[in-house]
């Protein structure tokens, strides 16, 4: 499994913990993968990415603590980290379901809009909305890291199968430009409109510039 934070997928991995509370899902097989990592933070710090996954999923759930994957926010050089990562997914085999979130600048991971698509793992330089996205999360802007590991698109496109969650008025235009506009790096997510097995979920909100007849309602 390839695995996002942020708030996005928070619902999604509560709803897995209580199907494998009940007895209906075993993860001691599941290798998972996670997008991406601030650089600087080392994974004791509560605002780490693999802070996140540890406090939120995996401690809660039956996985093989060596069967979780995300980089060293730590690494000591940045280009041996990226490659480590990517050769440690290709070891994995890849990812067969991709779970992803949407940022409001049309980033996934932390591939973030520019001129060209980024194929590998790779250290980047978080955009001013990114930054100000994720402030909510640390004391003040200040605070939020500038840089972080992310893998590249060949990663998310090469998923067997990719779930996209959104939710919240403020993601509309962004899901509208990503899924219905030019497929461009300026909006990176536009660039799943180009994979054959994608699914978007979203709440009415987040969905609410997609014309009605693009749209399946589950209640
Ligand atoms: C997080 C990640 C990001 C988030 C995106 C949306 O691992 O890769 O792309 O999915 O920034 O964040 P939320 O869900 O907090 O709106």
């Amino acid at each position: 499994m390839g695995l996002a934070t942020g708030t996005s997928p928070i619902g999604t991995y509560n709803q897995l913990i209580s199907w494998y509370k009940k007895g209906d899902l075993d993860f001691s097989k599941v290798r998972a993968i996670n997008l991406d990592e601030y650089k600087g933070l080392t994974r004791d710090n509560s605002q780490s990415y693999f802070s996140y996954m540890y406090h939120r999923f995996y401690k809660h759930i039956n996985i093989d603590f060596n069967s979780m994957f995300i980089p060293y926010g730590t690494a000591k050089n940045d280009e041996e980290e990226c490659v480590r990562y990517d050769r440690t997914i290709e070891t994995l085999g890849g990812v067969d379901l991709q779970l992803l979130g949407l940022g409001h600048n049309g980033h996934i991971g932390f591939n973030e809009p520019g001129q060209i698509y980024e194929i590998g793992t790779h250290c980047v330089k978080l955009s001013d909305t990114t930054i100000k996205a994720n402030a909510r999360l640390f004391k003040d802007e200040q605070e939020v890291p500038k840089y972080a590991y992310t893998v590249g698109m060949k990663t998310i496109m090469q998923a067997k199968k990719v779930v996209c969650i959104v939710s919240g008025e403020d993601k509309a235009y962004i899901v509208k430009e990503a899924f219905y506009g030019l497929v461009t790096p300026r909006v990176p997510a536009s660039i799943l409109q180009l994979h054959n097995d994608l699914v978007l979920i979203g709440d009415e909100a987040a969905l609410s510039q997609i014309p009605v007849n693009n749209l399946c309602a589950f209640s």
